[in-house]
């Protein structure tokens, strides 16, 4: 579906509102009348061209919305009262039922081993906390001052903030941009790549590998041709699901190229479940500055 922008020009009762549609390669402006001259009107009109719209598969939203990639995750009200009601945390209701159950706990264990806690670790950046399950099980392994998230999904972002106290940074979708170069001493992401796409996952490792200090740890997962052999494919065509880009397979050569130019030394790797099949975990430090 394209986007549709609207944006509005002028100040006070007399503002208009115009729309702008960015259906790349092609832009155009257009006026769709006066705001807050009748009250409702805005709201009326709005309503109107959303469902004409609609049916030329145009969506309206806000020009200066943050992104919001809302199809890459779990409904945040459901998911929140379910795990209430099963006396469960959220992390472990949501292992039971989409993943393994203890598989972020053994992923942070594995984490531990290779040394990504071995030195004290003062700035976390993570990208799509989702739920905050892996989040959870980073803060059992160390203290950090600040915990920075990049997060598309609005609720359950602003949920975790009140959690867990973390920084929730504007987030573009692809990069870290609101992350000062060489602040940070562990940038991770999990289960979140494979939802994205070949070259958003370059452009995130490009940011992670900018935003991490020299010895700091890059940590992240994607789904390798070692995740996806033809069994594993049947079994991911059987479960009907997948969206987006989901679950998006990143070659293992590409990233070994990334890893010489992006100057990170990869300190260890294992497979991990991602039901109903694996994802690929790369342990990573940097080991001289891209200066
Ligand atoms: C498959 S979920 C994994 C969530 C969590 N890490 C876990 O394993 O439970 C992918 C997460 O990335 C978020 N997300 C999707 N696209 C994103 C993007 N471009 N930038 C940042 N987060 C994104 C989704 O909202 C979701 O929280």
């Amino acid at each position: 579906m394209h986007c549709l922008t609207w944006h509005l020009i002028g100040h006070g009762p007399m503002r208009l509102w115009a729309a702008a549609v960015s259906c790349h390669p092609y832009r155009w402006d257009f006026l769709l009348g006066t705001a807050g001259v009748i009250p409702g009107f805005k709201s009326a009109v709005r309503g109107a061209v959303r469902s004409i719209l609609a049916r030329v598969n145009l969506k309206l939203s806000r020009l200066d919305a943050p992104f919001e990639n809302t199809r890459c995750y779990i409904p945040f009200k459901p998911t929140i009262a379910a795990a209430a009601a099963a006396g469960m945390t959220v992390g472990d209701y949501i292992e039971a039922h989409y993943d393994t159950p203890g598989v972020a706990r053994e992923t942070l264990a594995r984490m531990r081993d290779l040394g990504v806690f071995a030195e004290p670790v003062r700035v976390v950046c993570e990208i799509g906390p989702g739920s905050g399950r892996y989040l959870a099980e980073t803060l059992r392994m160390c203290s950090p001052e600040r915990y920075e998230i990049y997060e598309t999904a609005a609720r359950w972002a602003h949920w975790l903030v009140q959690k867990y106290g973390v920084v929730l940074r504007p987030t573009n979708g692809s990069t870290l941009a609101h992350t000062p170069s060489g602040s940070v001493d562990l940038a991770h992401a999990h289960k979140t790549f494979p939802a994205l796409s070949f070259l958003s996952t370059c452009r995130y490792l490009a940011e992670m590998a900018r935003v991490v200090r020299v010895g700091g740890k890059v940590v992240f997962d994607v789904v390798t041709e070692d995740c996806m052999d033809a069994r594993t494919l049947r079994d991911w065509l059987a479960t009907g699901s997948g969206y987006g880009e989901y679950p998006n397979v990143m070659p293992r050569s590409e990233i070994e190229d990334l890893f010489a130019r992006l100057k990170l030394r990869c300190e260890g790797e294992f497979l991990e479940s991602m039901k109903p099949g694996v994802t690929h975990y790369f342990v990573t430090v940097k080991y001289a500055s891209q200066d």
